[in-house]
């Protein structure tokens, strides 16, 4: 017999109360296709166009608080090499090589973090700076040093290897934030790789990083994708055989692009004063609740990224995402998710789900990620050991067993909310586990199957009408379906609740559209054919994944997926 709560420790789901698309939709007049309309947006962002940066002349960018901070590298030059006692090397991009084209742009980005009115970018002058050709004003562009676990390994001094910091922007809500170029060339920290980055695994990112801020995930964004005919050599699948692809670049922004490989390596190599200097500077930007006279302050700070960690993880398995490559230099401090590889979104329930298809073990497989998250964590603590007293590390080793539980928690609430349940009672859990494995069996859509649900009146339950509703079809062609059913009837009639709060709250939290594989590889293809319209569809529909919209449904974006996405193997290169 499964037990219900391996199931569910399997699956995991996300804590998150979609506050964002509560904002977005007010009164629910978010349906059509104009909700990017300036008036949408300036009502939105509350943003007058008007103040909008219409000159990137007048776009600057600060490095003074990293310099001033940390020692710098003192070898320059952008070789390969062991780099000791610094957090940062200075690294200039390599500017792409035309002809340039801008393939993607997020207004959400360009407008409501940098204060760039959106048309700028059809400028030749932002190709330049958004590829590395030309630098904003104020940027001295950094590479980070960094280390890290990969695949459960020490791997030693890795660091950004392809991507360089431009510098910090204050913005008109005074957030800061740092922008970086991923793509833009060779650093110290290269290795033997190129830097460069393929259309590929660009557009993927892009559009993922967008689509997982619309879903309500904490995630570093992305502010604009250049593509160039710049050739690049990339072995797609790991087989030996070699393809020509093209050079693009991708404009990136995150409070924080520090992760647990940044303390690691301190700690690894005794530079004990360096790793006190980052984590202070880390706690002081970025962890403002947190006392920095307070003895204590490693140890709270810990047990942030822990909770926080759990919380990002139990997001990720609500939406069915996995992110493929979980080493602890991907890893951010902040807890949001950075990059964006091998990632995907599960179609057909299944906890061994693994998007690397390169990843003969399984190791970071959808259903892996909440142990491996914990397997970071005590990476994260090891990396703190130097400065922590024999008293706070073993209250930090006690915090780690409390990983668990905020998991378990959250992904039990997150679930719950999906099924659209008030409140919690006794069998909630074994309701969720009961379905998911269901799912398993019947290899049901994940996404579908919640949002289908999230659409049935009690009536539809009631009569099992599920004419046109493929996932529910597909699920209730279990032997246990009716078993099931009645007892989510019993539960959803124990709630005081209208049946039409039910299927709004669910269709709030259960989204229609997520990037498939399938239709990122379509509009791949035609972007390496500088069509970039499929691009720009996708990155419109996935920001408002919640909303049923006309093209989508036209693009079959809810539909069943077409045979052809499952033969379709993704390469992990990038
Ligand atoms: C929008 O911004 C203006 C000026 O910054 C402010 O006066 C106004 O109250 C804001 N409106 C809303 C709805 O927040
Ligand atoms: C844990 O993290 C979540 C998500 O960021 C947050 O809402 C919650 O308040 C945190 N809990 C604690 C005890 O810090
Ligand atoms: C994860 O970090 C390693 C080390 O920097 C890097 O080689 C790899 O490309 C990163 N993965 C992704 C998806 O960016
Ligand atoms: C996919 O997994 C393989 C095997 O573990 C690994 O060598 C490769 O680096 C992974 N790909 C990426 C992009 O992380």
């Amino acid at each position: 017999m499964w037990s219900p709560w391996t199931v569910l420790v399997l699956v995991a789901a996300s804590s998150f109360t979609p506050v964002h698309v509560l904002e977005f939709c007010p009164d629910n007049d978010c349906h059509g296709h104009d909700d990017t309309s300036p008036n949408a947006f300036k009502s939105r962002w509350n943003i007058s166009v008007s103040n909008l940066m219409q000159d990137l002349g007048q776009f600057r960018v600060s490095c003074k608080k990293l310099l001033e901070a940390f020692p710098i590298d003192v070898v320059d030059g952008n070789f390969a090499r062991p780099v000791k006692n610094c957090i940062f090397s200075k690294s200039s991009p390599t500017p792409l090589k035309g002809p340039l084209r801008l393939a993607a742009a997020s207004k959400a980005v360009m407008e409501g973090i940098l204060d760039v009115d959106v048309a700028v970018t059809q400028s030749d002058d932002f190709l330049h700076y958004a590829s590395g050709g030309r630098l904003p004003a104020g940027s001295v562009p950094l590479a980070h040093r960094y280390g890290g676990h990969q695949f459960g390994y020490w791997a030693g001094q890795l660091g950004d290897g392809r991507a360089h910091s431009l510098g910090q922007y204050t913005n008109r809500e005074g957030d800061v934030w740092e922008l970086q170029l991923k793509g833009s060339g060779r650093t110290p920290y290269s290795r033997s790789g190129d830097g460069r980055a393929v259309i590929r695994s660009s557009v993927r990112e892009f559009l993922c990083s967008e689509a997982m801020h619309s879903l309500g995930v904490p995630t570093s964004r992305a502010a604009s994708l250049i593509v160039s005919d710049e050739p690049v050599t990339r072995d797609r699948f790991y087989n030996g055989n070699v393809k020509t692809e093209r050079g693009a670049v991708v404009l990136r922004l995150a409070k924080s692009w520090f992760r647990i490989g940044s303390l690691e390596i301190l700690s690894q190599s005794g530079e004990i004063d360096l790793l006190r200097k980052l984590l202070t500077f880390v706690i002081d930007e970025h962890f403002s609740s947190i006392d920095s006279d307070d003895p204590d302050k490693y140890l709270v700070f810990y047990s942030t990224v822990v909770n926080e960690t759990a919380h990002l993880i139990a997001q990720w398995m609500s939406v069915g995402f996995a992110h493929g490559v979980c080493n602890t230099d991907n890893f951010s401090l902040l807890s949001i998710t950075i990059d964006y590889g091998p990632f995907g979104f599960m179609e057909a329930y299944n906890p061994d789900f693994v998007p690397n298809t390169s990843d003969d073990e399984g190791r970071y497989g959808i259903g892996a990620q909440a142990d491996v998250g914990r397997f970071n964590l005590e990476k994260l603590a090891l990396a703190l050991g130097p400065v922590l007293s024999q008293q706070q590390e073993s209250e930090a080793k006690s915090i780690l067993k409390g990983y668990a539980d905020i998991y378990l928690k959250t992904i039990n609430q997150l679930f719950r909310a999906k099924l659209g349940l008030l409140g919690e009672q006794e069998d909630d859990g074994y309701l969720v586990a009961f379905l998911l494995k269901m799912m398993e069996d019947t290899r049901s859509d994940f996404t579908m199957t919640f949002r289908q649900l999230s659409g049935v009146s009690a009536r539809q339950l009631h009569n099992r009408d599920f004419t046109q509703l493929w996932a529910l079809e597909d699920l209730s062609s279990h032997k246990l379906f009716s078993d099931w059913l009645s007892m989510y009837q019993l539960r959803l009639l124990r709630q005081h609740d209208s049946d039409v709060h039910r299927q709004q709250r669910m269709k709030n939290i259960n989204p229609r559209y997520v990037l498939r594989n399938w239709m990122a590889e379509s509009a791949i293809s035609k972007a390496e054919k500088n069509d970039f319209s499929e691009v720009a569809m996708l990155h419109h529909i996935l920001s408002f994944p919640f909303v049923t919209q006309e093209t989508a449904e036209e693009a079959g974006y809810a539909a069943r997926p077409p045979l052809w996405a499952k033969r379709l193997k993704v390469s992990c290169s990038s």
